[in-house]
This record gives structure tokens, sequence and C-alpha cells, in this order.
């Protein structure tokens, strides 16, 4: 009995080393990356940092554009219990840090050079005060369709370069009795699809001035007036269950060919792709018509919020690394469907749609027809976003015409400010 005592001691003592040392380079990862695509992306990860030694532990909030997850943050912290790692976008990691809750990643950025390699208009959101607070993994866009190629070629349909030419090509979809766009009613659904309608209908400056300048004779221009009538098209392509659905139900209909376009960014190719599925053979992907030339970009950052630790910081610093590493950012948006968030890193190993991403991305920064998604919370702060998401989708649910849209929004927006 004695001995059986002291050797489940010993192995309680082993295991508690073992345990505490697990614990201390594990890292507790919120985020909403919970669609098939999202998760194989998500594996890259994980197996990347396992074989750095760093633990893992889960704490997905299901909800495409965070805002689930933002709330399930709000509300950890509150309880004096932050997650150690944060998927975050934009004008969030900026309020997160206004609250000096995020560690500081200066000395890993210095000695890995981050500077020279994350292009400005990332920085502008990875830093605050000067200073590294987040990294970020990669860069999405948000004005994209995806297309089912065997339902453009069986009804003759070429791939539309101008917004009449789009709305031709769906009606032709709806009159051979499919879905034209596949779409799921939530309201950051709506406000990804807003970004595209904006760029196509008032181009890059009119977006400027009204998404992120907040210019009210912008929001409540006549250009304005239009976006919302093309909003209101749109809503003439959807299916009659649209209320609720989630953005990868939408795209497996365009997947299954049950319906022919999803607008959406490029989170959705790793849907595609999750389903056996390759770009130019079974799907086309392209800029929202009228939106060639320009980009409305989101990127995924890590927020590490600050702990005390030494072996929890050792492990953030550890995090911090491996996703800025070239090779991970490659292997990471390959999967993903989006693009590296370093300007170093080759097109090698991304398909057709990854290449043009990468392409696209690289001529828009140069051109400055690069814009902060407002749908994905890089073109205005959270309230104004809100705000922003309540008029849209509103509207895009008949609650208003067009024209009342435009007098909400200039109220909506002020009011928010
Ligand atoms: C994120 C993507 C994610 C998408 C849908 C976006 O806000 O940037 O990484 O795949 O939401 O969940």
């Amino acid at each position: 009995m004695r001995r059986f005592i002291g050797r489940s001691t010993a192995l309680a003592a082993t295991l508690l080393a073992t345990t505490s040392l697990a614990q201390a380079a594990d890292v507790e990862v919120l985020h909403w990356w919970t669609s098939g695509g999202e998760a194989a992306a998500l594996n890259v990860l994980k197996d990347d940092l396992a074989d750095q030694g760093i633990g893992w532990v889960d704490m997905p909030v299901a909800g495409g554009g965070g805002e689930a997850a933002m709330t399930t943050l709000r509300a950890r912290v509150t309880a004096g219990d932050a997650p150690t790692a944060v998927q975050m976008l934009g004008f969030d990691i900026q309020d997160w840090a206004a609250e000096g809750a995020l560690a500081n990643l200066d000395d890993v950025a210095s000695a890995e050079g981050w500077d020279a390699v994350v292009p400005a208009a990332l920085q502008r959101f990875s830093k605050y005060d000067g200073h590294w607070i987040a990294a970020p993994v990669n860069v999405h866009s948000t004005n994209w369709v995806w297309a089912n190629k065997a339902v453009m070629d069986e009804l003759g349909i070429a791939e539309p370069s101008s917004w009449d030419e789009f709305i031709a090509a769906m009606q032709k979809v709806k009159d051979s009795g499919r879905t034209a766009l596949a779409h799921g009613g939530q309201a950051w659904q709506e406000a990804t699809i807003f970004d595209g309608v904006v760029l196509s209908t008032g181009g890059v400056d009119f977006y400027r001035k009204a998404m992120v300048d907040l210019d009210p004779e912008a929001l409540g221009s006549d250009t304005m007036k239009e976006v919302f009538d093309r909003m209101a098209t749109l809503r003439g392509f959807v299916d009659d269950n649209f209320s609720g659905r989630d953005w990868n139900l939408a795209s497996a209909m365009v997947i299954n060919g049950d319906a022919a376009f999803q607008i959406m960014g490029d989170w959705a190719k790793g849907e595609f792709l999750n389903a056996g599925k390759v770009p130019g053979e079974d799907f086309l992907c392209f800029r929202v018509p009228g939106s060639a030339g320009m980009v409305s970009f989101n990127s995924d950052q890590f927020a590490l919020f600050e702990v005390q630790d030494e072996e929890a910081k050792k492990a953030q610093a550890a995090m911090a690394s491996a996703v800025m590493s070239p090779e991970f950012q490659s292997a990471f948006n390959v999967v993903k469907g989006s693009v590296p968030a370093r300007t170093d890193v080759s097109d090698e190993a991304f398909d057709d749609c990854g290449k043009k991403g990468m392409a696209d991305l690289a001529e828009a920064a140069e051109s400055d027809t690069l814009v902060g998604s407002m749908g994905h919370g890089h073109a205005n702060p959270a309230a104004v976003k809100n705000a922003m998401y309540d008029v849209v989708t509103a509207h895009f649910n008949g609650e208003f015409d067009s024209e009342a849209a435009v007098e909400e929004l200039v109220n909506a927006v002020e009011a928010a400010m």
C-alpha cells in the first residue's frame, strides 16, 4: 500500500510538472474560424505551433465578421479572464490598444524586421502609438464575386465586366429557375456586399469620402441613393430562404450549382478549395463588376493580451513570430483564401485566384486604390460600423426605400460619431 501511494504521488508530481509546463507554453486563442475552410486553415496554424512546442487551447466563437467573438471577448476581459491571443480586425485592435490591454510586440518585431515587410496600410492597425501590438496573419478583400463555372457555361454567361452585365447575367440565371445570388441574410453579410457596391457605384474617392471620412455630403448624396438602389436590385436575386443563413452555406449553394454567384470576401475561396473545387475549372473569381483595380481589404491580426507570467509571455512571442514567418504565411493563406500580410512572400504556391489577389493588392497599394473594408472593421470604428450595418440591413429587408435609407445613414453615422 505504502509503495502504491509512493508511486502514485510520484506520478501525480510528474503529471503536475508536465501539466504546468504545458500550460505555461499554451496559448488560448479566441477566433471565429469555424467553417470547413476556416477550420482547415486554422489547423495549419495549430500544427505549426505544435511543431514549436506551443499548445493550443481553442476558443471558437462562430459568426462571420467576428461580432459575436468581440462580444465574448469583452465579457472575458470584464471577468478578468482575457484569452492570451485573439483574432481581431482593424479598428477593434486600436480600441483594445487604447485601453492598454495589449502586449507590446516591439522586441520580436524589430528582431524580425516587420517594419520593412508589412505594408503601411496594415501597420496602421498593427501599431498603436508607434508600437507593434498585433501580428497580421493575412490580407482578405471583400469586393469579390464567386461563380459556378458550369452554371455560367450552361447558360452562356461570360464573366461580367460592368454592373449592367452583372445584372443581365443574374437575370438569365433567375429566368432559368436557379438562384442567381447566394446570400445569407445577416447584417455583416449585407455590409460585405455594400463594400463592393459602394466601390463599383462611386469609385475609390467616393468610398473614402463616405465610408472613411464619413462626409455627410457623400453619405447623403445621389450616388449613395444609387448604391441603395443597386442593393435593392440585388435583393431581387436572392432566394426566399436567405434570412439568417450562414455565409458558408451560401457558398455551398454556389459550390453545388444551386446558385450562380456569391458576393463575398475571399474566405469563400477556402470553402471551394475545402470542397475539392479548382479555380478556373469549377469556379471563377472576379471583382464586383465596376470595381476592378480597387480593393477593399481587411486583415486578420492576432492581438496578444498582456500577461504577467514569463512563460506565457514567451509563448505569446513565439506565436507572434510563428504567424509572421514567410513560410507560414504562404502555407496558411493558400488554404484560407487570403493573401500574405508580408510583401516578401512568393505567389508560387498560390492558385490563380490567390495570384490575382496578390497582384491586385500590390497594384491597389501602388495606385492608391486600396481602402479599408467597412463590413470588416477597417474603414471606421465599431460604433459607426454598427450604425451602418443597421441601415444597410434594414434597407435590404425592405424597411426603408433607398431615399429613406440615405437619410437614415446620414443620421445614424452622425449619432454614432
Ligand atoms: C475574417 C475572415 C473570416 C470571415 C468569415 C472575416 O471578418 O477576416 O478571416 O473567414 O470573417 O468568418
